[in-house]
């Protein structure tokens, strides 16, 4: 990994590109860590980003990349809408420039592998954010599986029902289409629970798919909802269930089971808070929480969900100022979310074709119903 010689006994200098919305996250995290300082920000917004350089009392606000990076930088952010993460990225590792990116990493994987490979031949770290994988409760269903208390999981189930309402679709002209936002509940929301998904359950076989638009169609060309059965290489199988068309929301649950028979559900409700492991059904106990606590309000606003992601950005930028003082990768390479970014595409290329997406022989040996069951189903009628 390329440092300067001096950078790890030095305060790192950060950049950030884009001054919107989650930028402030990236902001309120750099503020609060000893060994990197915001340096710059820029928005292709001139105003934008001179109220935020004021704001966050940061000395230099500019309006594209090239006038950032020519301040000297260790580190860029890339906060800006999903399409123009490569541009900037590729920019960024040019300069010899680290480069912690917002997910999804990239629209499509042609643009994620560009951008790791020239990350790689740059001898930069290339980090991505999945700061959900940075709560204590994710980190405890991942000992459960390291410690065999889980066992290897055999079984996943994640359910995303989450609420937007039209006006989340209408403030920005790049939400919604397939051309500016890539897709839509898998590519924005779900994309970080299908990270912790294969997180726990390793390298994905087979991807079976299908999208659908219930409430949203007349405000976005992409999908509101999806499903998706997920089959892995060690032989284990997942379903997935994900929509912003839901209301009441009831956030999101991931239930893993393991070969021991035991199972750990982790839960986020409402969307943002922290996840918590609200049961683990182990060695003949289930200790549940409620998954709904009936005092949250559901339907929380985009600022709301934003601001108490604060701590888990912290978490996940100490990470990566810690690996780069310590010469390392960080938690989240582009790779990894390069692995997330291709289970989500298979699901859109599934649902195109009616045909499942195959990444790698799903193991042998698994039982098949036999050809008269599958005959018999398909000769049923529709309906009775
Ligand atoms: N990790 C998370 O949980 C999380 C949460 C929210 C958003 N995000 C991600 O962060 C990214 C930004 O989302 P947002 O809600 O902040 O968007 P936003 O629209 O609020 O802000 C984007 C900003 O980038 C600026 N911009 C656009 N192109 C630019 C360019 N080429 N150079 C410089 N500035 C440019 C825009 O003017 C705007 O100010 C998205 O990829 C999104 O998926 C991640």
């Amino acid at each position: 990994m390329h440092l300067p010689p001096s950078a790890t006994s030095r305060t790192l200098r950060v950049g950030i590109v884009g001054c919107g919305r989650i930028s402030r996250n990236h902001l309120e995290a750099f503020a609060g860590l000893d060994g990197a300082r915001v340096v710059g920000v820029c928005d292709v917004d001139p105003a934008r980003a001179q109220a935020t350089a004021e704001a966050w009392d940061v000395e230099h606000a500019v309006d594209s990349v090239p006038a950032l990076l020519a301040l000297g930088l260790d580190v860029v952010s890339v906060c800006t809408p999903h399409p123009t993460h490569e541009a900037v990225v590729l920019e960024s590792a040019a300069a010899g420039v680290h480069v912690l990116c917002e997910k999804p990493v990239a629209v499509d994987m042609a643009a994620a592998e560009r951008m790791t490979a020239a990350c790689d031949s740059a001898g930069v770290e290339l980090g991505v954010l999945f700061q959900r994988r940075f709560w204590p409760a994710a980190q405890r269903v991942r000992a459960a599986i390291d410690d065999g208390s889980l066992g290897t999981p055999v079984l996943g189930h994640v359910s995303v029902l989450l609420h937007r309402d039209p006006g989340y679709y209408a403030q920005d002209a790049w939400r919604g289409t397939w051309e500016s936002d890539g897709g839509g509940v898998l590519m924005t929301q779900a994309i970080h629970y299908i990270d912790l998904l294969q997180w726990y359950m390793g390298e994905v076989a087979e991807v079976y798919g299908a999208i659908n638009t219930f409430k949203h169609g007349e405000h976005i060309d992409v999908e509101d909802s999806a499903a998706a059965v997920i089959k892995f290489t060690s032989g284990a199988m997942a379903t997935l269930a994900a929509s912003t068309a839901a209301s009441p929301a009831l956030g999101v649950q991931i239930r893993i089971t393991g070969s021991t028979g035991a199972t750990a559900e982790l839960s986020e409700f409402p969307e943002g808070s922290d996840g918590r492991v609200t049961l683990m059904a182990a060695d003949g106990t289930v200790r549940s929480s409620p998954a709904h606590p009936a005092d949250a309000a559901p339907d929380v606003d985009l600022s709301t969900i934003n601001a108490a992601l604060v701590p888990h950005h912290t978490s996940q930028i100490r990470d990566f100022v810690e690996a780069l003082a310590r010469h390392d990768a960080p938690a989240v390479t582009g790779r990894t979310a390069t692995t997330s970014l291709r289970i989500l595409l298979a699901v859109y290329e599934a649902a195109r074709t009616g045909e499942p997406v195959r990444f790698a022989p799903f193991p042998p040996g698994v039982p098949v119903a036999p050809s008269d069951v599958t005959a018999r189903a398909a000769a049923q009628p529709a309906s009775r």
